[in-house]
């Protein structure tokens, strides 16, 4: 069974992806709480926290109920990215995880995420100095390669598990695409594949289905699946895929009360964790696959993404569960 440094995982772990504005504490926990094994944070600035930016510092926050948490950082600058080790380490997360993959332009310009998969040389540099400057196991999470003529995948993770990472996680598309077309999970299993690897590889992109993981596991042979969209508004999904995995069959969807209740104690959290304001506004994004396959649930959902104050979602919860109460969701 694949390990993380010390941490012992289970066969075929699931990972909740690391997604910005959704993987915050509150969503991490349900996450947790219905399966998932490890979780990861959004990405956080280097630049951010060693200016000590409210907000990035912020996304350090974690709950003891998701560990095993990582806490994803990226960066360019090789000082930069060691005093966030320092800084991300006095939080005490089980894993600091690299992002080497972010597509989006304005991380990429400055040479981070994605944009390092121009300089392969830095990334094993700056991925070393950050192994040694930490007794935290380090994990990188990244794409095949900037496009499809500079897949070299199989040779970067083994240069980086060579350097001292705990793990690898790819998500199997490269930057050129962003997310279009279909991740492909087959240069995923040509790493897996490489003799010398012996540090856990898991695969990302795509898994929406119970089957689609078990064909990650089954026919791709990793060792375990990173989920991320899949998981947006339907924490379920994790225990869907173990059901599936034991039994062969599709677990019952939640029913109407479940996912109201959910719902309810994630916009509790939120508001918990960061204030009426924002606790609000940043749920919202979930709702639409929270009641998804509901009939005629529009004027709802506008209500709930709407509504400038959390009594007027809660309110608004209280309706959906009298009106569409014994709704069932096949
Ligand atoms: C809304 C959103 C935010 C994301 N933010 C991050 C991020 O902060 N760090 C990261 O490594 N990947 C990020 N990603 C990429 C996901 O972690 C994942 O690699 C990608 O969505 C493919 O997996 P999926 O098909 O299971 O969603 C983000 C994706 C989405 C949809």
């Amino acid at each position: 069974m694949p390990k993380i440094g010390d941490i012992q995982l289970p066969d075929f772990p699931l990972l909740l992806a690391p997604m910005e504005d959704v993987s915050d504490p509150p969503f991490r926990a349900l996450c947790k709480e219905n399966g998932a094994d490890v979780v990861y944070t959004e990405f956080i600035s280097s630049e951010g926290l060693i200016r000590d930016a409210a907000k990035s510092t912020m996304k350090l926050d974690i709950y003891e109920a998701e560990r095993p948490v990582g806490i994803q950082i990226f960066g360019a600058n090789l000082d930069s990215m060691l005093q966030s080790v320092e800084i991300v380490e006095r939080t005490k997360p089980d894993i600091i995880d690299i992002n080497f993959g972010c597509p989006v332009k304005k991380v990429v310009s400055r040479g981070a995420g994605a944009g390092i998969l121009k300089d392969i040389d830095l990334m094993v540099s700056l991925t070393a100095a950050m192994v040694k400057h930490t007794d935290l196991p380090i994990t990188v999470k990244t794409r095949l390669g900037w496009d499809d003529d500079s897949i070299k995948i199989v040779e970067v993770a083994e240069r980086l598990q060579d350097v001292g990472i705990k793990a690898i996680s790819i998500h199997g598309r490269t930057r050129a695409q962003m997310y279009k077309g279909n991740a492909d999970w087959k240069p995923i299993a040509a790493v897996k594949n490489n003799p010398r690897m012996h540090i856990p590889v898991f695969g990302n992109g795509d898994i929406n289905t119970p089957e689609r993981a078990l064909e990650m596991r089954d026919d791709y042979g990793l060792d375990g699946a990173m989920i991320g969209r899949a998981s947006i508004g339907y924490p379920w999904f994790f225990r869907e895929v173990k059901h599936f995995f034991e039994t062969g069959e599709h677990m019952a969807k939640p029913t109407m009360q479940e996912r109201v209740e959910v719902a309810r104690r994630h916009l509790e959290m939120s508001i918990a964790w960061k204030g009426e304001t924002l606790g609000v506004f940043e749920t919202r994004r979930h709702y639409t696959n929270y009641f998804k396959g509901i009939p005629n649930f529009k004027e709802y959902r506008m209500k709930m993404v709407t509504s400038d104050d959390s009594k007027g979602v809660f309110d608004t919860f209280n309706e959906v569960l009298d009106k569409f109460g014994n709704h069932r969701f096949d």
